[in-house]
C-alpha cells in the first residue's frame, strides 16, 4: 500500500476568505499580482486582493497579462516585473492559465540560470519566489498542485508542464463564490475537467491511496452536482460543490498524475480551440469503458451515483450534447496527434495503449474527414 505524499499548500475556503485574510505580510512587504485581461469585470477577487493587501500595508503591482494557455515567452516577460519590482511574493488570480503563470513566473524569476530554453529542464529543488492562489474556476485544481502546465509551439503546439518542490503555493484562497460568474459552457467544461482529473489519477500507475481517496471524493461532489446543474438546477451549494471538487481533483492528480484523455485532449485545445475540460472530456468514455475492461470500477461508479459504465457514459453523452461541437479533425492530422500523445502521459495507467490504440481513440471520439 502506497500513501506517500506532499503537500504543504495552506487552504482557506469559504466566502470571504480572501477579504478577511491577514496573512500576505508574512510573505513580505511588496507583491505582483498576476491575473488575466478582464478578470476586474466577472468577479469581485482582484478587487477583494486590493483590499486585503491595503488592509497589511503592502506595496503592489498588478499584471492584466496572463495568457490563456501560457507560453513560456509570456512567462519569462513577466517574470522580468518581479524583479524590476522588486517583489517579495506573486498572487495569481483566475483560472489555471493565470495560476500557472504565478507559478511559472515565480520559479522563473527566483532562479537565474534559467531560460526559455532550459525552463523545463529546472532542478526539482531549485527555489521559487513564494506564491499565493485565487481561483476563479472550479476545475483546474492548480490551487493545491506546484506543476504550472505551458504551451509549447511548433507546428502542432503541445503541452509541458514544469514544477519543483518550492512551486506549491503557499497560500491557497478558495473562495467559491467567484465561480458565480463563470457562464454555463464554462462551469460544464471545468466540472468535467475535474471528473477527468478524478479518473486519470484513481486509474494512473504513478498514484497510490491518496489519488483514489481523492478521485473518489472528487467525483462524489462533481458528478451529481454538474448533472444537477445542467438539468437547470442553479442553487448556490452546487457552485460549492463543483469548487471543493476540483479542489479534491486537484490533490487527486498531485498524487497520481494524468493520462490519455489530458494527453489527447491537449491538442484539440491548441489546433482547434476546444475549451480544455471539453478537449479532455471527449476521451472520459473511452477511458471508462478500456479502465472497466481490466480494473474493478464500482467504486467509482458508487462516488459518481451511477449503477454501470453504460449509465456513467450515457450521462457524459447527454452533457456533451449540449454544451460541446465536435471539431471535424483531417484524418492526415490523427496520426500526428496520436504520435505527439504517446511522448506524453497517455500510458500513465495499465491499458498499455500502441499508438494505433491512440489513432483508434481519436477516430471513436472526434469527427474525422478526409
Ligand atoms: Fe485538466
Amino acid at each position: 500500500m502506497n500513501y506517500s505524499g506532499y503537500s504543504p499548500t495552506e487552504v482557506y475556503s469559504g466566502e470571504g476568505c480572501v477579504l478577511s485574510f491577514r496573512r500576505f505580510s508574512l510573505l513580505g512587504s511588496r507583491c505582483l499580482v498576476i491575473t488575466g485581461k478582464n478578470m476586474h469585470k466577472h468577479n469581485s477577487a482582484l478587487s477583494d486582493v486590493q483590499v486585503a493587501l491595503n488592509n497589511e500595508n503592502i506595496s503592489y503591482y498588478i499584471i492584466t497579462d496572463a495568457e490563456n494557455n501560457p507560453s513560456v515567452k509570456s512567462i519569462f516577460s513577466i517574470a522580468s516585473y518581479v524583479k524590476s519590482f522588486h517583489a517579495d511574493f506573486i498572487i495569481g488570480i483566475g483560472g489555471g492559465s493565470s495560476m500557472d503563470t504565478a507559478k511559472a513566473v515565480a520559479i522563473a524569476a527566483a532562479n537565474e540560470d534559467l531560460n526559455e530554453e532550459n525552463f523545463f529542464f529546472v532542478d526539482y529543488n531549485a527555489p521559487s519566489i513564494p506564491v499565493v492562489l485565487i481561483g476563479t474556476t472550479a476545475g483546474t485544481g492548480s490551487e493545491v498542485m506546484p506543476s504550472a502546465v505551458l504551451t509549447v509551439g511548433g507546428d502542432i503546439p503541445i503541452k509541458k508542464s514544469v514544477k519543483t518542490r518550492n512551486s506549491y503555493a503557499k497560500y491557497s484562497l478558495c473562495d467559491y463564490t467567484y465561480t458565480l460568474s463563470m457562464p454555463d459552457g464554462i462551469t460544464v467544461s471545468t466540472a468535467l475537467d475535474t471528473i477527468c482529473h478524478s479518473l486519470e489519477a484513481i486509474y494512473s500507475k504513478k498514484g497510490g491511496e491518496w489519488s483514489k481517496i481523492y478521485g473518489h471524493a472528487a467525483l462524489k461532489r462533481t458528478f451529481p452536482a454538474l448533472y444537477e446543474f445542467v438539468k437547470g438546477n442553479k442553487d448556490i451549494s452546487l457552485r460549492e460543490s463543483l469548487y471543493f471538487g476540483s479542489i479534491l481533483g486537484g490533490y487527486a492528480i498531485n498524487n497520481g498524475g494524468t493520462s490519455f484523455p489530458h494527453s489527447m485532449g491537449y491538442m484539440l485545445t491548441t489546433m482547434h480551440n476546444i475549451h480544455h475540460g471539453f478537449a479532455c472530456a471527449v476521451f472520459i468514455n473511452e477511458f471508462i469503458r478500456r479502465i472497466s475492461g481490466i480494473c474493478d470500477v464500482s467504486e467509482t461508479l458508487l462516488a459518481c451515483g451511477v449503477n454501470s459504465v453504460e449509465e456513467f457514459t450515457n450521462m457524459i453523452d447527454s452533457i456533451m450534447s449540449v454544451y460541446y461541437v465536435k471539431p471535424y479533425i483531417e484524418q492526415s492530422s490523427i496520426a500526428k496527434y496520436a504520435e505527439l500523445a504517446m511522448k506524453m502521459n497517455v500510458n500513465n495507467n495499465y491499458l498499455n495503449l500502441s499508438l494505433d490504440d491512440c489513432i483508434n481513440i481519436y477516430n471513436n471520439c472526434v469527427e474525422v474527414r478526409g
